[in-house]
This record gives structure tokens, C-alpha cells and sequence, in this order.
């Protein structure tokens, strides 16, 4: 650990001069009790806090950043911790994808406004992981993630519940009526009994994923339980090395570069992760410059067997991921088969992926399996395109039905989400199990931030009838914890004008996963006359704004395919020192 930076530090623009600006950065930050030598030379890292008690998978991380503190002050820096807007997916509404931008830009303009020469981001519900690293990567100083962690396993009735996951199974048994309400709501506390993240691998669990297989956070950060003592360990030592990274000069864009992002892509697919991190992976590539496209994710991922069996596509959650050997156990077994595209990728530890995890020991076969006995052949995100989705649409297989992924039916259409929620379990819906559900209005522009409604559930009484799973197809996003035959992200969206505007009840709709086609069989002179017979008015009421932030968002979000950041928002704009305040 240094002591000495040997490296001019950027704080000096600020703490460095003996002038009257020197006077006032100095005598301002001397109110918190920080003696004359603080301000000698040290590295001034930044701890970028999304704590908040209405992000409660982030609430313990006032905890976190004392940790990261002991890490950095026994390296020789000083630390100073700051709150940016904590985007938690539990609570805000319409989602937290709406505000992931504006997240994003808080960030960035608080690193670049002020005199930290490197910054530790406490990560952990689903946005915030994409948010602050989309931010960092517009400035480009040393950066390191510490995410909060996942919660504890959730316990009800004798058996392990996994966050999420188990809403959207429960929710289900009730309108099939299996179970009571009562029962549905017993498993409330069962479900969230720690602090932490969801535990299942959901979104929040495959970005602190995507992180750790990126190189932007030290090894096993991704699944050590938010609670365990370990978590606080590896703050510590975060905290230890982002001090060294100041000297090293080792900022982001060494780290966050097209082999790096091309290594999360088999990571997701190995891990069965969120279809959230094509948006997310998107945007943060479209920060650092790195060239990134939906194609990359059938080139790159397709093809690689799912081997973490946890739920919503398996059986177990993030506790046994970790104590299993976690990420870098999986990362051994992707390089000892050749999986793993980029073993030389630089990570923030100073070594490469491959020297990190190639003796990483593995303690359970059965939550992180071999290749040879995979969860599912084929993990790769699956993407679609077709009339119905020119620029593209997702899929998850590990998620999905085999037997639902190659199959024609007709469309049974809904407006947007209120039309279906309105009508699904109406008795005399015209709807079978052939039946594809079919929803509009619910991309970026149209749902002001593109909800997680995309897996809608089924109609009751094909429920009551057995039903499990049914295609469904929309602009919206799914949480990262639902699951189900369910195309997402089709882009661009109805509200943008894509075709999926033009789909009526009784169209015949094909999807064929293994060719990547969605099709939409109505010929292209009768789907241009449907466009064309749109109500623009209707369509701008249906997304109308009274200003504000959300007036921004509409008009300048990109499609899902882009990764829905702002158009203004790409690019890196780097960390030169702005000019003084006085
Ligand atoms: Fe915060 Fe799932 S709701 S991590
Ligand atoms: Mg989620």
C-alpha cells in the first residue's frame, strides 16, 4: 500500500493551492473535523452511496461504506463519502428503469464536480449497478464496485423461497385457486428476512454478476450474502486497493472494454442471467465508446450451457451460489473449457480474470454444474427479429418452455397495461393455450421507463386449467426473477412506431427461437396501411407528460436495442478539473 502518491492527484486543483480558492475548499471541509494534513497529498476517494431506507436492498449500506473507509484510510487516503439518487426497484413508480438515467447523471456530474481522484460505488438493487457505473464511465477516473450482496435465503413453511420468483408462483396459485390470499400473504416476511439484495438471480444478482465478470469489482463480490462478514471484508479491502489504483493510474476504460463486455455476455449466459443486462451492458458500453449490439449477444452467448442452477430458472438462490464457490468458480470452469472469450482481461485487482479465478475451488456440483450436465444446453439470450421486431427482441431460454419456443399462434392483443389487466381474466376472453398474448405501449417512450410487465400472467381459466406457460410478446422489460416463454425489448416500440402497433386479435404470429425469427404474418403493405391508420393524438395523449423530468425522458430515450440511456448522455466526457466556483 502507498503512502506517497507519486502521481499529480486531481484533488490538488482543489486542496493543493495556498490561494484564496484553496482557502475555501479547504476551510469548508474543515467543519467536519479534518486536520491540516488530510489535505497533504492524499487520494481523495469517493464513496458513492446509494444508501436509502426506500431502497431497502441497499439500507445497510451506511455499514458498507465504513467498511470501505477502515480500507481506504489504513492505504493512506481519505475518504468522503456522498448520497446520489438511490434508484431501488421495490418501491419507486412507474419503475426504477425510469430514473436509471437520471441516477446516472447525478453521478457523473458528482464526480466530476468535485476533488476525488477515485471512487468506490456501493451497488446493489437492480438500477443502481448500471446507474453509477453508466456515470463513472462518463468520466473515467479509478473506479471500483462494491455491491451490497444478496439476502439470506428466504424460508417459509419449511422451504427455501426465492425473492420474486416466488411472488410471480404464489400470485399465480391464488387465481388458479390453489392457495388463499391469507396463504399468498403469510410468505411476506418469509421471503425478505435479511438485508440484501434479492437472492434469487434476478437482476440485482446478475449485475453484481455482470460487475465481477467485467473486472470492475474484486473476485466473489458478486454472491458473498449481504450479512455475512465477508461482505464487510471485501469493502475493506476495496477500500484498500482503490487507494493503489489512484497511483496506478487504473482507471475505468482499462478495465470496461469490448473484451471485458464480451466476457459478461457468456458470463450471463452461464449464470442464466437477467434479460436486463442486454439494456444495462448496452448503456455502459455506450458510456466507455465501446461498440456493442444485440447481435453480440447471439455471436457471443449462444451456445453456452447454463450451469448455475439457481432460481428463477433453477433450484437454488445466491446463499448456495456463494458457499458453491460463486462467480469465480464459474468463470474456472467457462476457462477450463475454453468458454471464457477473454482470460488476459485486465480487472481492477491489477490481474487478469484468468489469474483471479483459475484456482478458484468449487464445492458443489450441483449448483454450479459441469458443462457436461448443464441446467440448460443453450443459456445464450436469445434474439429475435422479424417484421414484428425490426430492430430487435429477447428471449431467455433458460427461462422459457422448450417446447413454447418454436410456435405459431394467434395474437390476443392488449392496448397497453391497463387494458390487460382490465381484461385478462375476464371469462369471455377469446383466448387458449395456442393463444400468443400480445402488448403494447409498454416500451422506454411508452411506459415512461419500460416496466418489468412483459411476463403477463395468464388468463385464470386457462390457469384452472393447468396452463403454466403461454408466449407472450411486448415492448416492456421482465424482472430479472420472472420467468416464462415471454419476448421482451421489441423494438422499436409501439409507441415509437414499431410494428408491434399494427398487431391485431386473430393475427397469426410465429416465433422460432432457434432461427431468431418473430414474424408477424400480415403482409408489409397491409402493416403499413395499419400504421398509417394511427391516431397520433390518441398515441401522444396515451404518453403525455405535464414536463419535468419525464418530458426529458420521452423525448430522449433511446430504444431498447440502444439501451435506453439518453441520446445526449453517450460517450465519455472524461474528468478534467471544471473551473473554480468563485
Ligand atoms: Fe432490490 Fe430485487 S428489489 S434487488
Ligand atoms: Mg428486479
Amino acid at each position: 500500500m502507498s503512502n506517497q502518491p507519486t502521481r499529480p492527484l486531481r484533488s490538488a486543483a482543489w486542496f493543493g493551492s495556498a490561494d484564496k480558492n484553496g482557502f475555501m475548499y479547504r476551510s469548508w471541509m474543515k467543519n467536519q473535523g479534518i486536520p491540516d494534513h488530510e489535505f497533504e497529498g492524499k487520494p481523495i476517494i469517493g464513496i458513492c452511496n446509494t444508501w436509502s431506507e426506500l431502497t431497502p436492498c441497499n439500507a445497510h449500506f451506511r455499514k458498507l461504506a465504513e467498511h470501505v473507509k477502515k480500507g481506504v484510510l489504513e492505504a493512506g487516503g481519505f475518504p468522503v463519502e456522498f448520497p446520489v439518487f438511490s434508484n431501488g426497484e421495490s418501491l419507486l413508480r412507474p419503475t426504477a428503469m425510469f430514473t436509471r438515467n437520471l441516477a446516472s447523471m447525478d453521478v457523473e456530474e458528482s464526480i466530476r464536480g468535485n476533488p476525488l481522484d477515485a471512487v468506490v460505488l456501493l451497488v446493489g438493487c437492480d438500477k443502481t449497478t448500471p446507474a453509477l457505473l453508466m456515470g463513472a464511465a462518463s468520466c473515467d477516473i479509478p473506479t471500483i464496485v462494491v455491491s451490497g450482496g444478496p439476502m439470506l435465503n428466504g424460508k417459509h413453511e419449511g422451504r427455501d423461497i426465492g425473492s420474486g420468483t416466488v411472488v410471480w408462483q404464489l400470485s399465480e396459485q391464488v387465481k388458479a385457486g390453489k392457495i388463499s390470499i391469507h396463504e399468498f400473504m403469510a410468505a411476506e416476511a418469509g421471503m425478505s428476512r435479511s438485508a440484501g439484495t434479492c437472492n434469487t438471480m434476478g437482476t440485482a444478482s446478475t449485475m453484481a454478476c455482470m460487475a465481477e465478470a467485467l473486472g470492475t469489482s474484486l473476485p466473489h463480490n458478486a454472491a458473498i450474502p449481504a450479512v455475512d462478514a465477508r461482505r464487510y471484508v471485501l469493502a475493506h479491502l476495496s477500500g484498500n486497493r482503490i487507494v493503489e489504483m489512484v497511483e496506478e493510474d487504473l482507471r475505468l476504460s482499462r478495465v470496461l472494454t469490448r473484451q471485458a463486455l464480451e466476457n459478461a455476455i457468456r458470463t450471463n449466459a452461464a449464470i442464466g442471467g437477467s434479460t436486463n443486462a442486454v439494456i444495462h451492458l448496452k448503456a455502459i458500453a455506450g458510456r466507455i465508446g465501446v461498440e456493442l449490439d444485440l447481435d453480440d449477444w447471439s455471436r457471443i452467448g449462444r451456445g453456452t450451457p447454463t450451469i448455475v442452477d439457481l432460481q428463477p430458472s433453477g433450484r437454488y438462490l445466491m446463499e448456495e451460489f456463494y458457499y458453491a464457490g460463486g462467480l469465480p468458480a464459474v468463470l474456472r470452469r467457462l476457462g477450463e473449457a475454453d468458454r471464457l472469450p477473454h482470460k488476459e482481461a485486465l480487472t481492477v485487482n491489477g490481474r487478469t480474470l484468468w489469474e483471479n479465478v483459475k484456482e478458484a475451488p468449487l464445492y458443489n456440483d450441483e449448483v454450479i454444474r459441469p458443462l457436461e450436465r448443464p441446467l440448460r444446453e443453450d443459456g445464450g439470450m436469445c434474439v429475435l427479429r422479424g417484421n414484428l421486431a425490426p430492430r430487435g427482441a429477447v428471449l431467455k431460454p433458460s427461462a422459457a418452455s422448450p417446447e413454447l419456443m418454436t410456435h405459431r399462434g394467434r395474437a390476443v392483443v392488449f392496448e397497453d397495461f391497463d387494458d390487460y389487466k382490465t381484461r385478462i381474466n375476464d371469462p369471455s376472453l377469446e383466448v387458449d393455450a395456442d393463444s400468443v398474448l400480445v402488448m403494447k405501449n409498454c416500451g422506454p417512450r411508452g411506459y415512461h421507463g419500460m416496466a418489468e410487465v412483459g411476463n403477463m400472467g395468464l388468463p385464470a381459466k386457462l390457469l384452472e386449467q393447468g396452463v403454466t406457460d403461454m408466449v407472450r410478446i411486448s415492448d416492456a422489460r421482465m424482472s430479472g426473477t420472472a420467468y416464462g416463454t415471454v419476448v421482451l425489448h421489441v423494438a422499436p416500440e409501439s409507441a415509437a412506431g414499431g410494428p408491434l402497433a399494427a398487431v391485431r386479435d386473430g393475427d397469426w404470429i410465429e416465433l422460432d427461437c432457434n432461427a431468431g425469427i418473430l414474424h408477424l404474418e400480415v403482409d408489409d403493405a397491409e402493416l403499413q396501411a395499419r400504421l398509417a391508420e394511427r391516431d397520433p393524438t390518441a398515441e401522444s395523449r396515451r404518453i403525455a407528460s405535464d414536463g419535468g423530468y419525464r418530458q426529458l425522458y420521452i423525448e430522449r430515450v433511446l430504444q431498447a436495442d440502444e439501451g435506453c440511456d439518453f441520446d445526449f448522455l453517450l460517450g465519455c466526457r472524461g474528468a478534467d478539473v471544471p473551473r473554480h466556483s468563485h
